[in-house]
Parts: C-alpha cells; sequence; structure tokens
C-alpha cells in the first residue's frame, strides 16, 4: 500500500546516503552517458534546460557546451559546488539551485528540456517526482532520462544490497523507470522512446573496483554501515563475487557492462 510508506522519512535517508561519501569521484565515470543523452533528445543552443538530481553536474555541463541555458538541481550541497567549480573550469554558465526532485523549485512552464542521468529514478515517490518534470516543462517540451535496467550489472548490484539490507516495505525499485509498461503510468498518454546502451567501467581489478566504492559510492557506504562489521565479510564476498562474474576484460582488469535505457518522453 502506497499511503503506508513514510515517503519524508525516506527522502531523509536518501539525502543522507547520497551525502556520505563523494559522488563526485564515482561521477567521472559518467560524462559520456551525459553526452548520449543530450544527442538522444536533439538538444539544440539556447534552449532552458533543467537537469534534475544533477550531482557535480555531468549533464548540466553537456548541456551547457551546446550553448543551452542550463539549470541543475541536486539536494546535495557538496556536490553542487563541485559542479560550480567543473563549470567554471570550462568556462561555462550553468545555475546550479538545492532543491529536492518530488518539489522543484521552479514554477510551471519553465524549461524546453528536462533531463536526469540516473537520478530522478532515485526519488522515492516516483509519481510525484514525474509530475514535477511534467510540471516545470512547457508544452511541446522533451524530457529526457538515462535509468539502470534490472536484467543488468546495476540491477544486479542493487539486487546484492537488498538481499544484506532490505528496503521498507511497499517501496518500488528505481530501475522500475526503465520500464514501458511503468513509464506509461508514471507518465500517462505520452509519447515515449528508449534505447538500449552500455556503460563500460574500467577499472585497475575487481578488489580496486570494491575499495573504490566503498570509499566514495554512498549507496555502498551506506549498506556496510547496515549490516555492521559483523555481515561486512559475506556483503563483500556477493559484491566481489558478482564483478568477478560479470567482468569481461579476460585479463586482470576489470571491464564491467552496466546496461541501462536511454528514454526520450513526450508528454
Ligand atoms: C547516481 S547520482 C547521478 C548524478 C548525475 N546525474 C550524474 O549523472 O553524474 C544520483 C544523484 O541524484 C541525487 N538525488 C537523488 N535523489 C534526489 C532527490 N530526490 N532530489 C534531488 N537530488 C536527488 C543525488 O544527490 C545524486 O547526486
Amino acid at each position: 500500500m502506497t499511503d503506508a510508506v513514510d515517503y519524508a522519512a525516506l527522502r531523509a535517508r536518501a539525502r543522507a546516503t547520497w551525502s556520505a561519501g563523494d559522488f563526485a569521484v564515482v561521477g567521472t565515470m559518467l560524462p559520456i552517458v551525459s553526452e548520449n543523452l543530450c544527442e538522444y533528445v536533439d538538444l539544440r543552443a539556447e534552449e532552458d534546460v533543467l537537469d534534475v538530481a544533477t550531482g557535480s553536474g555531468n549533464t548540466a555541463i553537456a548541456a551547457a557546451r551546446r550553448f543551452a541555458r542550463v539549470t541543475g538541481l541536486d539536494f546535495v550541497p557538496a556536490l553542487l559546488e563541485r559542479g560550480r567549480q567543473r563549470a567554471t573550469a570550462e568556462g561555462l554558465d550553468v545555475t546550479y539551485v538545492e532543491g529536492d526532485a518530488e518539489e522543484l523549485p521552479f514554477p510551471d512552464d519553465s524549461f524546453d528540456v528536462v533531463l536526469s542521468t540516473f537520478g530522478v529514478m532515485f526519488a522515492p515517490d516516483q509519481a510525484k517526482a514525474a509530475g514535477e518534470l511534467v510540471r516545470v516543462l512547457r508544452p511541446g517540451g522533451r524530457i529526457g532520462l538515462s535509468v539502470w535496467v534490472p536484467d543488468g550489472v546495476v540491477g544486479e548490484m542493487f539486487r546484492t544490497f537488498v538481499k544484506h539490507v532490505p528496503p521498507p516495505p511497499g517501496v518500488t525499485p528505481p530501475v522500475a523507470w526503465s520500464g514501458e509498461a511503468h513509464l506509461s503510468t508514471l507518465f500517462p498518454g505520452a509519447k515515449v522512446e528508449l534505447i538500449r546502451r552500455r556503460l563500460r567501467v574500467v577499472m585497475p581489478s575487481v578488489d580496486f573496483w570494491s575499495d573504490y566504492f566503498r570509499q566514495h559510492f554512498g549507496p555502498t557506504i551506506k549498506a556496510f554501515e547496515a549490516v555492521g562489521p559483523q555481515g561486512a565479510p559475506a556483503l563483500e564476498a556477493d559484491l566481489k563475487a558478482f564483478a568477478h562474474r560479470n567482468n569481461l576484460s579476460g585479463d586482470g582488469t576489470l571491464v564491467l557492462p552496466q546496461d541501462y535505457v536511454d528514454i526520450l518522453i513526450r508528454p
């Protein structure tokens, strides 16, 4: 029952999760995703663009490289500060705003394009977040999303977390955003197109990957906190086994294929 879900508590928990570690470090693997999404939505110069859950600004910056007028929103101030530094380093103009994807601090009909790469999918109240994307979009506008799929490596990684740290009841998994039937309930009447893609995460080794995510990636840090010292060895073993199982490198290094979909929505 959705009305049994305490969304305020989930939002607070999500903010604490993404504030842990430093997603700006992990985000250095993602600019290729942002560039592809800007191409997929056929972004044009001087469009007004909102990047929801921008993190350290990957997608906002990709849009600004195309001379769009860009706002990036996130609920972790430290990540927004990194976004500001990155935009300044490239001589790009991006406005960064602190806020929540479920309550966007913008009037109706503010943007031509609303983007989100592996961002809005993590909002606990999916219907509310989808409604906000549509509300701030101008008539005739486009929504572009990059979303992890359940049958890919990241879907499997989240299932590994869930096996060790069960989520509160009633919560829809974030990867549900990748399904066409689910999208038609989130965006009734919209025209939806999807394309499946693969991000290759290339690292020195499985051990390096494990240490890197435990140090920098909020969801991994929080999963290890939740299981405590007693549960940590089993969680670590499961995560490493999963990385070995999916490793495409054929040598001692790591090549992890992370499948996702780019989605174009015309409400
Ligand atoms: C996986 S990161 C992706 C960041 C960025 N879009 C990128 O591609 O590099 C997820 C981001 O979503 C943000 N986020 C998650 N839920 C949010 C919410 N409800 N409102 C605002 N930001 C949110 C987190 O703070 C984090 O920066």
